[in-house]
Parts: C-alpha cells; sequence; structure tokens
C-alpha cells in the first residue's frame, strides 16, 4: 500500500498576492538537508546557481549546467513541502532564443520547480513572455547579475547614476509587461531599490537592495556562517555554524583518538554469540 502525503506548498499566485499584503521570505538551498530544516520558513526556496560557488568552489555561477541545476532542484523538492520551488536558470541555457529557455525551463519544471528565475533587463523580456505564455512562471532578476560580471568587470553595486539607475527601472518596468510574476534586485542602491518597488506592481525582492522591497533573499550559506570569512556587505551573518561544526568535529576526533567512541549505546549487542 502507498501512503500519500499531501504537499500544500505556496504557490506563485499565493506570491504574487503578497505584495502589498506581507514580505515574502526566501533562501536558497541545493541539498535535502538544508531544504528540510528551512523549508518551514520560508515562502520560497532558490536553487540559485551560486550553489557553483558554495557547493562545488567554483569562482564563479558561469560554468553550472542545467544538469546540475536539474538535480539539486530535485534534491530540494524532495527536501521541502511548503516552500515554493524556483529553480535559476543556468549561463548558456536561455539567452539563445525563447524556444532554447523553454526546452531548459520545461526540464527544470520536470525536475520539480514551480517557477524559474533568469538574469537579464528588457533584452530577456521576449523571453519571459514566450515562457509565461507557456505556463512557466517566471522571477525575473535585474541589477547586479552574477552571469554577466565578465561584462560589469566585477561584483560591483548597480545604478549608481540616474541614467543608469533609470535603465535598470526601465528594465523591471519591460519584464513585469512580459509577465514575470516577482524581480529579484541584486546590488543595487538603496533608493532605487525602494523606487521600483513602489513603481512596480510585481513583488520585488531584494538582495543587496532595499529594506523597502517586497521581499528579501539571501544565500543560505552566507547568513549561516558556513560561506568563509569574506562576507559581503549585505549579507548579515544570523550564526556562525562554522565555528560551531569545527568544535564538534574537533570533538569527535578527540574522542576517536582516545578510544572514548563509540561508547556502549552506540553498539549492536555486547554480548559474544
Ligand atoms: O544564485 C543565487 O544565489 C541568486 C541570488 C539572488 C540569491 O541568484
Amino acid at each position: 500500500m502507498s501512503v500519500h502525503v499531501e504537499v500544500k506548498r505556496m504557490t506563485v499566485p499565493q506570491l504574487r498576492a503578497c505584495k502589498g499584503q506581507r514580505k515574502i521570505v526566501a533562501l536558497t538551498a541545493h541539498n535535502v538537508s538544508t531544504a528540510r530544516i528551512i523549508d518551514d520558513y520560508l515562502d520560497f526556496v532558490l536553487i540559485g546557481d551560486s550553489t557553483a560557488m558554495v557547493a562545488y568552489g567554483l569562482p564563479n555561477t558561469l560554468s553550472f549546467t542545467l544538469e546540475q541545476a536539474g538535480q539539486h532542484t530535485a534534491a530540494v523538492v524532495r527536501g521541502t513541502r511548503h516552500a515554493c520551488v524556483v529553480a535559476d536558470m543556468p549561463f548558456g541555457s536561455y539567452q539563445e532564443s525563447p524556444a532554447q529557455a523553454f526546452r531548459s525551463a520545461a526540464y527544470l519544471v520536470g525536475m520539480g520547480a514551480d517557477a524559474v528565475k533568469l538574469e537579464g533587463g528588457e533584452v530577456m523580456a521576449d523571453t519571459v513572455e514566450y515562457l509565461v505564455r507557456r505556463g512557466i512562471p517566471v522571477l525575473a532578476h535585474v541589477g547586479l547579475m552574477p552571469q554577466y560580471v565578465n561584462a560589469m568587470g566585477g561584483y560591483l553595486a548597480q545604478g549608481k547614476t540616474p541614467e543608469a539607475a533609470a535603465v535598470i527601472l526601465a528594465d523591471a518596468k519591460a519584464l513585469e509587461r512580459a509577465g514575470a510574476f516577482g524581480v529579484v534586485l541584486e546590488g543595487v542602491i538603496e533608493a532605487l531599490g525602494a523606487e521600483i518597488t513602489a513603481q512596480v506592481t510585481i513583488p520585488t525582492i531584494g538582495i543587496g537592495a532595499s529594506p523597502a522591497c517586497d521581499g528579501q533573499i539571501l544565500v543560505t550559506e552566507d547568513m549561516l556562517g558556513l560561506s568563509g570569512e569574506r562576507v559581503p556587505k549585505f549579507v548579515k551573518r544570523y550564526v556562525n555554524l562554522e565555528e560551531i561544526m569545527r568544535h564538534a568535529v574537533e570533538r569527535y576526533a578527540d574522542e576517536v583518538r582516545a578510544g572514548k567512541f563509540p561508547e556502549t549505546q552506540h553498539c549492536f549487542g555486547t554480548k559474544r554469540p
């Protein structure tokens, strides 16, 4: 007999309806154990292409593949029951044409994603419309776009001049018109984050943007203190898990070396047969 466990996830229309009602809370995840722990507290979980850096130790997000995104998405889906699951479209999996984007997005939806996220401003509006009209909800991403790191010359805050800010605002509006259900604003000056939030009817999700955004997202390893010593300015570390893990592993190593672990209660059947 199979037992059917009903999964009632946050839906994309519910996320969209949060605008003006309450803040949206999101984090990244790429494995089942983390996803299981953070799920209860989130509206959506993102399988970010930052997985390339935090899980694979790569220098940037550019070599994250569609297959990796798919496998990590499936793991996060298995670890969650509540949060809406949004999968990042890897660099090179959607920029060529709307049809290429649809194939890639359909693969991620097939792996369990409820929606996809892609980077790019007005230039991606046609692609967003193509996906949305074919049933794939899209979360847009403007401002600092890590997939454009080579073109931008580094991970630099965006929208610092009135002209640059106007372009990012126009990008957000174009993506809203194209049907995106929300837009991530990354690394933009605070006033611009607030202005875009006021001017679009879809939720804005800030990361290094503004407290005025309709929601916030962080990379989980950053806020848990698992991503090394360099902490980006926009990250708040809520705990130093590295310190806690080091302490636990040191105790384990000491006890194994001293013959103190395992103890009787960790062994099966202490009497010889
Ligand atoms: O990949 C990522 O981590 C992101 C951020 C916006 C959270 O895209």
